[in-house]
């Protein structure tokens, strides 16, 4: 029997290979395209939950056509930051789809982090109305930010930003990073100043008690983001919205089953993936507010990890034997 060795890239590797927003859009929407074509096997995540408002999900999917099939076992603690330890950590295991030999072993955060604003910039692309240069973002945290870099790559004349956090700090670092890129960024008292009227609205926020974005501040022609699965958008912002497009629709609904969507369910106007692959229209009107959950899909990670591990594979990194004979 053979020896099997896999790669291993901690982090930093990952980071070092400075891999651009640009690709990992690309990469994500072929992901998405490949999804809205039923070409993609991804069912959805089983998690276990040691603590109350903990997980830790695995996450697999694999690319019929393309080949790639992996992993993501990633874990969400929110307790850890008094610990001094990222909220969210975990491994992706990479395949090799014709073996199912593990190829590589990586730190999932990085990955974890720009696909989630990749899927909010390819909606973008496809849901923004034309001339789209606002956008309001409540919580400017890691998605906060992130999802700033990806909107700026799909849309380049998005230059009127007013944001708002419960952190001051937080608000002081976005205005500071992309005021340094020419965009105008706008610190508001709450969550009205910031997102009402806006072009586009992302919230980006963590373990709320109540909603924050109300019906009335969502205009006509809006394109709405909420990264919280539904919490940060009131009832009838989410219900009246004249479309409602997600990732994923069973993981909705199982987000539903288990307390997200309190005042009802939407109607689904389309998968991501449909639209993407040209099955569904995105947007159809400048009038239209169209409300946007993306989930989150195994897919998203596994074609983004696969190319991490393409760029690296050749580089200095640290190879792990896995088995060296039969026993
Ligand atoms: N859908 C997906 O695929 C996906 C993937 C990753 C993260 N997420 C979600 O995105 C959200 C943000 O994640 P993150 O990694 O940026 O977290 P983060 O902790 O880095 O940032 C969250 C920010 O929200 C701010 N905040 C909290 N409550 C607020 C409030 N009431 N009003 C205004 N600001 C408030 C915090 O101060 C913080 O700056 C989380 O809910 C996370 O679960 C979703």
């Amino acid at each position: 029997m053979k020896r099997v060795d896999f790669l291993y890239l901690s982090q930093e590797d990952v980071l070092n290979l400075n891999i651009p927003m640009s690709k990992i859009i690309d990469l994500i929407e072929q992901g998405l395209y490949e999804h809205g074509h039923g070409r993609v096997e991804n069912p959805p995540k089983p998690g276990i939950h040691s603590k109350p408002d903990s997980f830790i999900h695995a996450m697999p999917a694999y690319y019929e056509k393309l080949g790639i099939g992996g992993l993501k076992w990633v874990s969400g603690y929110p307790s850890n930051r008094a610990l001094q330890l990222p909220q969210i950590a975990g491994l992706m295991i990479v395949n090799e789809m014709e073996t199912g030999m593990p190829l590589a072993v990586m730190d999932c955060r990085w990955i974890t982090a720009v696909r989630t604003a990749a899927v909010s910039a390819i909606t973008a692309k496809f849901c923004a109305k034309k001339g789209t240069e606002s956008l309001g973002v409540v919580g400017c945290g890691v998605q906060g930010r992130m999802n700033m870099v990806a909107f700026k790559e799909v849309i380049p004349d998005l230059h009127d930003v007013s944001i708002f956090d419960i952190n001051p700090d937080a608000m002081k670092r976005f205005k500071d990073d992309f005021e340094e890129l020419g965009v105008s960024v706008n610190i508001s008292k709450g969550v009205k100043g910031a997102v009402e009227g806006k072009d586009m609205i992302l919230t980006a926020t963590q373990r709320l008690k109540e909603p924050l974005v109300k019906n009335k501040w969502f205009k006509p022609g809006c394109l709405g983001f909420g990264l919280e699965a539904s919490r940060a958008w009131y009832g009838d912002a989410i219900l009246e919205a004249d479309k409602f497009i997600t990732d994923s629709w069973d993981q909705t609904v199982y987000f539903y089953e288990h307390g997200a969507f309190p005042d009802g369910l939407p109607t689904l106007y389309a998968e991501l993936g449909e639209v993407v692959a040209g099955l569904k229209s995105g947007r159809d009107s400048e009038e239209e507010r169209i409300l946007v959950i993306n989930i989150g899909l195994a897919l998203e990670d596994v074609i983004v990890a696969d190319y991490v591990y393409n760029v690296a594979k050749d580089g200095d990194y640290q190879s792990l034997t896995l088995m060296e004979k039969d026993f």
